[in-house]
């Protein structure tokens, strides 16, 4: 079979849900993305090189749901099995987790052969994989992801690291998993909101790579709602492929892994100027990547229908396809991620003509304004 020729690797989308392991190919770095309903035993027994010590990492709301029976698992294989665990939410991501976490490591007793794992969605998967890369300059850690926006893209690729009070994901460190282990079955607790702002991740892979899986999901979103097994086998599984050649290819983001960032601009700059707990990190993405289809069709030439195309899809998903109004001086700077720098265009991940590819592109503020009023209230 002959591979997608923008992204290296990456074989044409096939809408049958495989049970074996995704391998994301970084060399000595490479690790399986195991994808199913899982038997966490066995893919404990598959880890190579177990220390004697390993620590669940997880949150108040996930460990009374999953975190017995993750320890159930890791008891035969490690000598001890101890656990840390952390209040809910993003604005826990922070330095003081991390010195819990580090406390915890040393109270414990870790040492360079210790595994962390990290039990729950995207927050605790980032701050988990951040303390695993600078405990002892670095050890093992395992990505036990439990929503679907950490299944689909956080869990994956190796980005870690916290949050400061002058902006998102600051302080951080490119840190690969050793394993992960996306248990389709974690889903079914998760609310619907939080479901549907891990579909906009899985949307966002469609116009900037696959137009074929664009098509599919487009046909199958009300079963993806329903959380069908086998559809979202073949929607995590795909998102994973995608997210892994990219990945491949450009690990520590020198230009192609930009890519991911479609919408990111935009939905930062939302997610900033609205506050936490307004908009999720999904629902904000959703909203710019309706922007930034905006921008294509005005500085590129993309074609308009483009842009109800991915708004009907978005609503399907259950996502908010209008952001309250902003206001413009202060909706640029946070979109600059600098309040204080006035020169320069900002660059876009936007999509060409045809789309199914994407490239940065600089785009003057009056366009991406115009792109935000015409999707803001
Ligand atoms: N590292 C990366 O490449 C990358 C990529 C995208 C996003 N992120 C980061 O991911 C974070 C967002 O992740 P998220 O959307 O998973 O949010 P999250 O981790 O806050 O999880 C969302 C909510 O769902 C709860 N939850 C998790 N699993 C559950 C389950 N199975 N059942 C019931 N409730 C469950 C959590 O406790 C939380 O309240 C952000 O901090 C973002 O910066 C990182």
């Amino acid at each position: 079979m002959s591979s997608v020729p923008w992204l290296p690797g990456l074989l044409p989308f096939r809408a049958q849900p495989e049970s074996h392991a995704l391998r994301i190919d970084l060399g000595e770095r490479s690790y399986p993305i195991h994808i199913g309903r899982l038997d966490w035993a066995e893919c404990a027994r598959q880890l190579s090189k177990p220390g004697q010590l390993a620590l669940i990492v997880s949150n108040e709301t996930v460990a009374p749901l999953y975190a017995d029976r993750l320890r159930a698992a890791l008891e035969p294989v490690y000598g001890r099995v101890e656990s840390l665990i952390l209040p809910d939410g993003e604005q826990h991501k922070n330095w003081r987790s991390l010195q819990s976490l580090q406390t915890a490591l040393a109270q414990a007793g870790a040492d360079r052969r210790t595994t962390l794992f990290a039990l729950g969605g995207g927050v605790v998967g980032d701050l988990c994989g951040f303390a695993a890369a600078i405990w002892m300059r670095g050890v093992r850690f395992v990505q036990v992801p439990t929503t679907l926006l950490s299944q689909v893209d956080s869990s994956v690729g190796g980005k870690t690291g916290i949050n400061l009070d002058e902006g998102k994901n600051l302080v951080g460190a490119f840190h690969q998993p050793v394993a992960v282990w996306a248990d389709l079955a974690a889903l079914a607790s998760l609310p619907a909101r939080e479901f549907s702002a891990g579909l906009a991740e899985v949307i966002k892979y469609g116009p900037i790579a696959d137009l074929a899986f664009l098509d599919w999901l487009e046909r199958h979103m009300e079963g993806l709602r329903a959380r069908d097994a086998d559809l979202l086998a073949v929607a995590v599984r795909r998102s994973c492929e995608i997210k892994a050649a990219v990945v491949a290819a450009d690990e520590h983001e020198v230009d192609l892994r930009a890519i991911l960032n479609f919408g990111h601009t935009f939905g930062h700059a939302l997610e900033n100027s609205l506050g936490y707990g307004h908009l999720l990190h999904g629902e904000a993405v959703g909203l710019g990547m309706l922007m930034a289809t905006e921008l294509s069709v005005q500085r590129l030439g993309l074609d308009p229908a483009w842009v109800p195309r991915l708004r009907r899809l978005l609503e399907r998903a259950g996502l908010p396809v209008q952001a309250p109004r902003l206001a413009a001086p202060s909706f640029l700077a946070l979109m600059r991620g600098d309040k204080k720098s006035e020169a320069g265009a900002i660059r876009y991940v936007l999509l060409p003509p045809g789309a199914g590819r994407a490239e940065m592109v600089a785009a003057p503020d009056a366009a991406a304004l115009a792109a935000v009023h015409a999707h803001s209230a």
